[in-house]
């Protein structure tokens, strides 16, 4: 049974919950998710990112996560990659040996055979900062952008995503838009906000000028310190910060679990993607 976009903002059903696991460069985190509301059921637990961050390293430190939830249903999982058919098919950030991985097939092995879903790190939580966060009043065009070692980005219109969108690699005046303006460049090169907020404008400019956004949300954890910087930035489009900080990953990975256990139309557009 599919499930139009419309009906994919209904309210989950108060009691049903999703298992998501948020895979990052320097920790593997993972929860329960109660979808009435987006909350965490009982304690995350993170366990440090093995190094090297390998496919078959990264899989245990999964199925470790996922027993020491209690978990046994099925499960999404972030990667900081383009995730296309299950496959992953970039490594900016990650190990390069991911490239071409099958990566439901490796996670659903580690976990015993369960029903795996795999989405990048920024549509995560993009979906959930869309129906639980910053983003859960607005209308119309939605994108999420998370400013960490790179820059991820989620575009949702009216609750439904449309995945692996790359902003971060987008050139801006000669420059990917991830080495001007990720918050690793900030500290990196040790700017003051007033510095780096130019920085942040000119690739925002770049993206509101192609795709006209209603709203822009800011995450990842320089989100936490907005006030220092997003009222420096000049763009047209509003901008507010991420509502979720470090649990939106986690809880959009569920949210995907969940959509892929129910067949929505979003979990198709997710499956089904170059494959
Ligand atoms: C990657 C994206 C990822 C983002 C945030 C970028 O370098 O290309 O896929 O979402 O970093 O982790």
């Amino acid at each position: 049974m599919t499930e139009s976009p419309a009906e994919s903002t209904t309210p989950a059903a108060p009691g049903r919950t999703a298992c998501g696991i948020d895979i990052g460069g320097s920790g593997v985190k993972g929860a329960i998710v109660d979808l009435a509301d987006g909350s965490l059921v009982g304690e995350r637990v993170r366990i440090d990112t093995p190094q090297p961050a390998t496919p078959d390293a990264v899989a245990a430190t999964v199925a470790e996560v996922v027993k020491q939830l209690g978990w046994d249903g099925a499960v999404g999982i972030t990667m900081p990659a383009v995730v296309t058919g299950g496959i992953a098919r970039t490594a900016a950030n990650i190990d390069d040996s991911w490239i071409g991985t099958d990566t439901v097939a490796l996670f659903s092995a580690a976990l015993g055979g369960v029903q795996v879903t795999v989405l990048n790190d920024a549509d995560a939580a993009g979906l959930a900062e869309d129906k639980y966060g910053a983003g859960k009043d607005a209308a119309g065009v939605v994108i999420l952008l998370t400013f960490g070692t790179g820059i991820g980005s989620a575009v949702l219109t009216d609750g439904v995503l449309v995945p692996n969108t790359e902003f971060g690699h987008l050139v801006v005046d000669g420059k990917e838009a991830e080495h001007r303006a990720a918050s690793s460049v900030k500290e990196r090169e040790d700017m003051s906000y007033k510095h780096w907020a130019k920085e942040v404008t000119r690739v925002l400019t770049h993206i509101e000028d192609l795709l006209w956004p209603d709203l822009f949300v800011a995450g990842g954890g320089i989100s936490k310190k907005s006030d220092k910087w997003i009222p420096l930035l000049t763009n047209r489009t509003p901008i507010v910060p991420a509502a979720l900080l470090n649990t939106a990953g986690i809880v959009g990975a569920a949210m995907a679990a969940d959509s892929a256990a129910r067949g929505s139309a979003q979990a198709q557009i997710l499956a089904s993607a170059n494959s």
